[in-house]
């Protein structure tokens, strides 16, 4: 599903974001250039980049 439509940003391209180890909005927006145009998909960017951090550290259990 896209999250941001004006850089058609998927939430899988957040996903793997993360994995490669997007931790903030900024690092977001650098890697996948979610949130630099109209930042209309800020508040759902941020919420599925937090579910994924979520998920990644319980994955990589430290
Ligand atoms: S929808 Fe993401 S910047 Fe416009």
């Amino acid at each position: 599903m896209y999250v941001c439509l004006c850089r058609n940003v998927t939430e899988q391209q957040i996903r793997q974001a993360v994995n490669q180890g997007a931790c903030t909005m900024r690092d977001l927006c650098t890697q996948t250039g979610a949130c630099s145009r109209c930042g209309k998909c800020g508040p759902h960017a941020r919420e599925v980049l937090q579910t994924s951090l979520e998920a990644s550290s319980s994955t990589h259990s430290r």
